[in-house]
């Protein structure tokens, strides 16, 4: 059967059913008359497991079950409404509006008041092609109370487009205006109720919940709505959510639902979790609560959805307090003036209502208990205000104001034509009216953005029972607070739920289990750093300048190292350059006075001074070793002390193969000879080797760079090694590889000319000058790759500065210490006596 043939189904029983029609009541609290007539669903009786009365073919007889206050509070909201509208002069002026209200109970008695409301005053609803013009008994409906009676009444009202405008239906299915065209609502939906519920508990940083839900739908949509909504963020996770059992109406507890309830509360007592959420209609919890209290649970934070908020009987059980704190979800207070005396005014006495033989037909339209049951409450009503009973008010208000519009009403005449339900419900979309100060309208969803409030269950007599802490605005999706928790705890501490303490600052997370919210917490390493912001599950690694030490929640720069003046070592190597520097230039000036004096003009001449020159440059530069590198001192260390190294080479190098050339090819190939001296063969040497020496360097250089770079210390973490580019040790073992080569070419050209006068022969300096450079060169590399850092640049400088000094002292300081201690040896006659010694020797 499709729903439009189920419908048709239901009408054709509803036909049958009418068959016998009863008098109405007169002066009943459910009927007034009027012009036009309002339909209102109510719950003035509950009963929770609503199977029974399927078993016979009879209306229920509600009045069994247990009277539900807040639903008798309800209905009188709405007759209060009524009467307030047809007191009133401007609003519907001249029109009566007269109500109909059945007792729907909970959900057991839903589809016969709607065939009611559907039926004409005959008791007879035709089947028609086209309902356009049909009058049914009402004009709109207020109500029902539940969201799943709600869906069952609008499943037959949409195919006649009669209003209905819920109080208290809450489910996200409402919202589906394809499927519920004719419902509109006076509350904000399910979703904003959760996402206060959340937001409180953000707020109280409680993360580790425990769900409680009744077997029903509404149990199920909220939870599950609930743990969409957490599982989008995972801030809050539940720890466990189970189904309340629920009891037959008006029996104790089966063996079943007792072993259903220990087991839960045994799981409850054992969870760190102290925050339970429960989603389900107040019927269910009085077993629940009365077993809370049987088994002396304390500590918890209880989180009421609106179905039980606010209900004055579970408030009742005052011993309830001891269990811990009860917040909830509901809707915003307002005052609504003189309601407190109408909810419990008596009907004029002498009224027919108890005509027992007289009851109308539908439902049980009498509640001889109700009034003095609502009594007995008068005091925690009237304290805690006008809350859902605001939602009625205003939805009987929307009603008149719709109808208001639609009679074309002045302010002291209306029309008084005939309304259709179809017509009513298009004005009714576009209300917009102020109603005790709150500016009322349907969103495109037909829900009415009313405040929530978070409340705070009281019992302290004088006090509002329910007292708001927090409000939450379903535009602004915000949750905004009004006053202190007082909290169930010593020195009233806000309660802790969560699954696993926060770890302390620097420490993250490892989820253990399933859920985000248990972990352990775990150190972060040096070098790593956790940014609580960000992510709390992974330390982040610092960046590479930066360093942290063990759990830092931020990287801090590491100290630069290089060589500082202030290191003994430095001025070691300080002094020792000094001493190369001014001995160059004492031997500067030696040779200078002595220019033309045989020595000097054996140790190169002119070429000495290049040398020296060179020597002295070298000997000034040394302070680029000191201090952070730059582009300027890498490119010295690695171009300019090599090249000027070279030279020195050079010279020496051409120096001992003009001597050999002297004595050797002059003798055999003079036009060479004559060639060599003709183009100043030594400086052409000396360029030339120069030249090649530079284009390796630059070669080398522009392969790798000079800019200068910081390396991690391997050893000590906190510091960054200032220094040039790490492949200059390569370039610094060619570098040497090509002195090396023109050192044996030095040696070589000695050695030829080992015979000579000793004043000529330098073969044995150059063997140790070489020796010396190249060993501390190779020493210098390995160095370099077991070891990483400051030490490095002070053996680079050292070395350098110890190769210079070599040549300085080697080569120029026995001539000066000639010429200074043996001028007689510094004369041609001196010179031509060697040499024909040699000569002599020779031959
Ligand atoms: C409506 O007016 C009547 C008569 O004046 C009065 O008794 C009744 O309390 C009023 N009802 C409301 C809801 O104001
Ligand atoms: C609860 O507490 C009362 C009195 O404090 C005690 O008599 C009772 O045995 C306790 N019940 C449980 C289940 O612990
Ligand atoms: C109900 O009460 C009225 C008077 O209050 C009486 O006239 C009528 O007969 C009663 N109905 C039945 C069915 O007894
Ligand atoms: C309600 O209370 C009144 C007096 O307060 C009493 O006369 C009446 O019998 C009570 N009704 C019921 C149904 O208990
Ligand atoms: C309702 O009316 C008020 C003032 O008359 C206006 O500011 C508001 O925008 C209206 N709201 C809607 C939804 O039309
Ligand atoms: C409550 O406060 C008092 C004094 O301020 C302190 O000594 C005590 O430890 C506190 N108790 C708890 C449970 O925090
Ligand atoms: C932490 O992360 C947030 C967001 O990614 C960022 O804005 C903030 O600067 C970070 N803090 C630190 C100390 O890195």
């Amino acid at each position: 059967m499709g729903p439009r043939a189920r419908t048709l189904h239901l009408l054709f029983l509803l036909l049958r059913a009418l068959t016998k029609p009863a008098e109405l009541v007169e002066n009943s609290d459910f009927h007034l008359a009027g012009d036009y007539l309002l339909g209102g669903l109510f719950s003035l009786h509950a009963n929770a497991k609503s199977v029974s009365h399927l078993n016979y073919l009879q209306v229920p007889k509600c009045n069994e079950y247990d009277m539900k206050v807040l639903g008798y509070n309800l209905m009188q909201a709405m007759r209060f409404a009524v009467e307030e509208i047809n007191n009133h002069s401007t609003l519907l002026p001249g029109v009566l509006l007269g109500y109909e209200m059945v007792d729907v109970c909970y959900l057991t008695n839903n589809i016969h008041p709607a065939l009611y409301f559907l039926a004409q005053e005959d008791y007879f609803l035709p089947l028609l092609k086209d309902y356009s013009q049909y009058m049914p008994r009402v004009v709109a409906i207020i109500g029902p109370d539940n969201s799943e009676s709600t869906i069952t009444v609008s499943s037959l009202l949409s195919y006649f487009l009669i209003p209905q405008i819920t109080y208290s239906a809450i489910s996200d299915k409402l919202k589906d205006k394809r499927r519920f065209p004719a419902v509109l609502r006076t509350v904000p939906s399910a979703n904003h109720h959760i996402e206060a519920m959340v937001q409180l508990m953000l707020h109280f940083h409680w993360n580790w919940i425990v769900v409680l839900v009744s077997n029903d739908s509404y149990g199920r949509e909220n939870s599950h709505l609930l743990s969409q909504r957490l599982g989008s963020t995972g801030d809050i996770c539940i720890a466990f959510q189970e189904i309340l059992p629920r009891p037959e109406p008006g029996q104790a507890m089966g063996p079943e639902e007792q072993a259903q309830l220990d087991n839960i509360l045994d799981k409850l007592w054992r969870s760190t979790a102290r925050v339970v959420v429960v989603f389900s209609p107040e019927l269910t919890l009085h077993n629940f609560f009365l077993e809370v209290l049987r088994r002396n649970i304390t500590g918890v934070v209880w989180i009421a959805s609106e179905s039980w908020a606010i209900d004055p009987v579970l408030h009742k059980l005052t011993e309830l307090r001891h269990t811990g704190t009860f917040l909830g979800v509901t809707t915003q207070r307002v005052f609504i003036p003189g309601f407190s005396e109408f909810r419990v005014r008596r009907a004029k006495s002498g009224h027919p209502m108890l005509n027992k033989t007289n009851l109308k037909a539908t439902c049980n339209q009498d509640c001889d208990a109700c009034l003095n049951m609502t009594e007995s409450y008068s005091n925690v009503l009237m304290l805690s205000g006008e809350r859902v009973v605001y939602s009625v008010y205003s939805a009987v208000y929307a009603v008149a104001h719709a109808l208001h519009r639609f009679l074309r009403c002045s302010q002291v005449h209306c029309t008084k034509e005939t309304v259709h339900p179809w017509q009513l419900l298009r004005e009714i979309w576009h209300v917009n009216f102020t109603l005790l100060g709150n500016q009322l309208f349907f969103d495109q969803q037909g829900d009415m953005p009313l405040l929530l409030d978070i409340i705070q269950w009281q019992w302290d007599l004088s006090q509002n029972p329910f007292q708001s802490i927090a409000s939450y605005s379903p535009i602004e999706k915000r949750l905004t607070y009004i006053s202190d928790v007082s909290w169930d705890t010593p020195n009233n501490t806000i309660p802790l739920s969560t699954c696993s303490k926060s770890c302390q600052p620097g420490y993250m997370k490892k989820p253990v289990g399933l859920h985000p919210c248990c972990f352990e917490c775990l150190d972060c390493q040096p070098g790593t750093y956790l940014n609580h912001t960000a992510d709390e599950f992974n330390c982040l690694p610092c960046p590479g300048s930066m360093w942290s030490n063990k759990n830092d929640i931020t990287c801090f720069k590491r100290r630069l190292v290089f060589l500082e003046w202030h290191e003994v070592s430095t001025i070691v190597v300080a002094i020792l350059a000094a001493l190369g520097f001014l001995s160059t230039l004492a031997i500067l000036f030696i040779f200078w006075r002595h220019f033309q004096t045989p020595i000097v003009r054996s140790a190169g001449g002119p070429m000495c001074f290049l040398m020296l020159v060179t020597l002295l440059l070298v000997f000034g530069m040394m302070p680029v070793y000191v201090g952070p590198p730059t582009v300027f001192s890498c490119f010295c260390r690695q171009a300019f002390f090599t090249i000027s190294f070279s030279i020195c080479l050079s010279c020496i190098t051409v120096r001992s193969f003009q001597i050999m050339c002297v004595f050797k090819m002059a003798r055999r190939l003079p036009r060479a000879y004559g060639l060599w001296m003709r183009y100043h063969g030594p400086y052409v040497f000396v360029v030339f080797v120069t030249a090649i020496k530079v284009t390796l360097v630059a070669g080398n250089m522009l392969a790798t760079t000079i800019n200068p770079t910081a390396r991690t210390d391997p050893d000590d973490p906190n510091i960054m090694i200032l220094s040039c580019h790490p492949n200059y040790r390569n370039g610094l073992l060619f570098n040497t590889s090509v002195n090396l080569l023109l050192s044996v070419l030095g040696f070589s050209f000695a050695y030829m000319g080992k015979e000579l006068p000793t004043n000529y022969n330098e073969a044995k300096f150059i063997t140790l000058c070489m020796a010396f450079s190249f060993t501390s060169t190779i020493s210098l590399c390995t160095f370099m790759t077991v070891h990483d850092g400051v030490l490095v640049t002070i053996m680079d400088i050292l070395v350098n500065v110890l190769n210079f000094l070599a040549i300085n002292l080697g080569y120029f300081g026995p001539k000066c210490y000639m010429i200074l201690f043996y001028p007689e040896r510094n004369t041609s006659a001196y010179f031509n006596s060697m040499i024909q010694g040699y000569t002599m020797r020779k031959s």
